[in-house]
């Protein structure tokens, strides 16, 4: 019989319960034994309803309790730096939601205590696990395009999240674009060298107190001679809109659609589809698939397909970005370093 790998999941709102769910019940080598949230009645309502033994508003009864193996950090952004230090002073494997951390600083230094503690540690940029970009991805590497020239993506959220979320997030590039660069350099096959960002507030007044935006475009350039373009929003009150497509010498690859379910709806009135509504529906099997890979490498105690340094990396990208929204200069990421 598979061992099963002892593990708690920390932060249990809207992602965190999710991955609760799916290592309580859809991952065959893993076992739940705990959950944190500081919010107590939240750890212990989802602990109720999951069978999990064990809550806790304490990371620390967590990090000391020597049976657990892996921890799931899925706390807001800003927490991360703490208890990723923790996780790994106390010797656990580590899943942690991006951003890895809310600036570079602390990504860099979390990088080093993670090679001095020879941690295994995944950064959650779940699109990789997609079935749709990994055979996008499949698709360039064979070649079916030829080289990749431009890339093109489109991140929309249905509504701007609440302000708790948005003060501790790092804002539009850090949360929502940070995504589309970590798979821009994973699809271009090539490291972004330069960003030019634009933003703007169109529909959600309070994001000016955060210096945020519910628009924004980025430009990016790329080590190989390409470019691309990722735009996100929090104005698509239709649904939640995620696609890409990756432009080749020889042909093109569209990633994603509107749909959630492939049917039409035919009437008098015209032809309808449904449209998904929001990221837990969109990236169900992606959510699932990185954790299972997760506690795969964790088993054969091998790298992560998405490491530290894709976290750095990704982050570098978006920092870059937001800084280039707020001074109106393109930043060349070759020479500059954004903080
Ligand atoms: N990969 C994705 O698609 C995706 C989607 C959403 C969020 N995220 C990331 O997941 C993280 C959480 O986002 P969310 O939307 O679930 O946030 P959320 O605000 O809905 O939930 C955060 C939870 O963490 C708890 N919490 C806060 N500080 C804590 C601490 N120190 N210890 C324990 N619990 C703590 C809060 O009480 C809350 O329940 C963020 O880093 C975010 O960027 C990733």
């Amino acid at each position: 019989m598979t061992k099963k790998i002892r593990s708690a999941v920390i932060g249990l709102g809207r992602l965190g319960y999710w991955h609760a769910v799916n290592v309580a019940s859809r991952i065959p080598n893993a076992e739940l034994v705990a959950v944190c949230d500081m919010n107590l009645e939240e750890a212990q309502r989802i602990s109720k309803e999951l069978e999990v033994p064990f809550s806790t508003s304490s990371p620390d009864d967590i990090f000391q309790d020597g049976t657990i193996e892996a921890v799931i950090i899925s706390s807001p952004t800003s927490t991360h730096f703490d208890l990723l230090k923790m996780a790994s002073e106390s010797g656990k494997a580590i899943f942690v939601e991006k951003p890895l951390t809310i600036n570079l600083s602390e990504a860099n230094e979390i990088k080093g205590i993670m090679e001095k503690n020879n941690t295994i540690c995944q950064v959650g940029f779940m699109r990789r696990f997609d079935p749709a970009y990994d055979a996008a991805k499949k698709r360039i590497v064979a070649g079916e395009i030829g080289e990749p020239i431009y890339f093109r993506a489109i991140s929309r959220d249905p509504y701007a999240p609440h302000e708790s979320f948005i003060k501790h997030s790092g804002g539009m590039f850090v949360d929502v674009s940070i995504h589309d660069f970590d798979i821009a350099r994973y699809l271009m096959k090539s490291e972004v060298t330069s960003v030019y960002a634009h933003g703007r507030v169109l529909k959600h007044p309070f994001l000016e107190k955060y210096n945020d935006v519910d628009q924004s475009l980025a430009y990016l350039e790329f080590a190989s001679g390409a470019a691309g373009d990722a735009e996100a929003s929090r104005n698509a009150y239709y649904g939640y809109d995620i696609r890409a497509e990756v432009i080749g010498t020889e042909g093109t690859i569209l990633i994603g659609n509107l749909q959630q379910h492939n049917i039409h709806i035919l009437t008098k009135s015209g032809a309808t589809h449904d449209i998904l509504p929001d990221f837990p529906t969109r990236f169900t099997d992606a959510y699932n698939l990185e954790l299972a890979d997760f506690f795969r490498v964790v088993t054969e105690k091998e790298t992560p397909r998405v490491t530290v340094d894709d976290g750095v990396k990704a982050l570098e990208i978006a920092l870059a970005a937001r800084e280039s929204y707020r001074t109106e200069q393109k930043i060349d990421l070759t020479k500059t370093t954004v903080g």
